[in-house]
């Protein structure tokens, strides 16, 4: 059976509602999925490059999931793909590219509306364009991206009701990557 790693970064796990509902309906399936939550297992923020090297050659799908803060990811995503992206291991020498052919995606819990992540809105970006360097990135390593999920406007509408509607599209996007 097919399991994936999802990597999730939140540094404030403990109030999260979205990515909560998320990682706990995955870990209600531990033979599906692999929880590695950066903020648990690394407290003081300091990685264990060759552990998270080791985990990612484990598995040929690969969630990074986190919640869209200041239009990027939380500083812990970036530290690890600062420090574990590694020449000689994700690009740059015949024995580099383990990340290559390994399908990745992205999931993101975004507080503002999709409406304003566009030409005509307040942000003008897309959230395509604003994720392009996690897709470029994926690109250089190789990795086989197979896009996002977003669940937008939290901040607008955080009700149980909106928040539980995120759930069964999440889902049926993780069982695709
Ligand atoms: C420090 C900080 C920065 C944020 N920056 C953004 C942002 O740039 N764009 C946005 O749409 N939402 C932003 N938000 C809202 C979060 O994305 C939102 O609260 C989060 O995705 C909700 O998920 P959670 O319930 O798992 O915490 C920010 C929130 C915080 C705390």
């Amino acid at each position: 059976m097919k399991r994936t790693l999802v990597i999730i970064t939140h540094p404030n796990f403990e109030n999260s509602v979205v990515n909560k509902l998320w990682i706990n309906e995955l870990s209600k399936y531990p033979d599906q999925y692999y929880i590695h939550n950066l903020h648990e297992v690394y407290p003081d923020g300091i990685l264990d490059v060759k552990k998270e090297q080791a985990l990612i050659e484990g598995y040929d799908h690969i969630v990074f999931q986190f919640p869209f803060y200041w239009f990027n990811c939380p500083p812990l995503f970036k530290t690890w793909l600062d420090g574990v992206l590694t020449y000689g291991w994700a690009y740059g020498s015949e024995s580099g590219y383990k990340m290559g052919n390994k399908k990745v995606a992205l999931a993101v819990s975004v507080g503002i509306d999709e409406k304003e992540y566009t030409p005509e809105g307040k942000y003008m970006y897309t959230l395509e364009q604003l994720l392009a360097p996690f897709e470029v990135t994926f690109r250089y390593i190789k990795a086989d991206y197979q896009g996002f999920y977003a669940y937008y406007g939290i901040e607008r509408d955080s009700s149980e009701e909106a928040i539980q509607s995120s759930l069964a599209p999440y889902m049926k996007f993780i069982q695709g990557v």
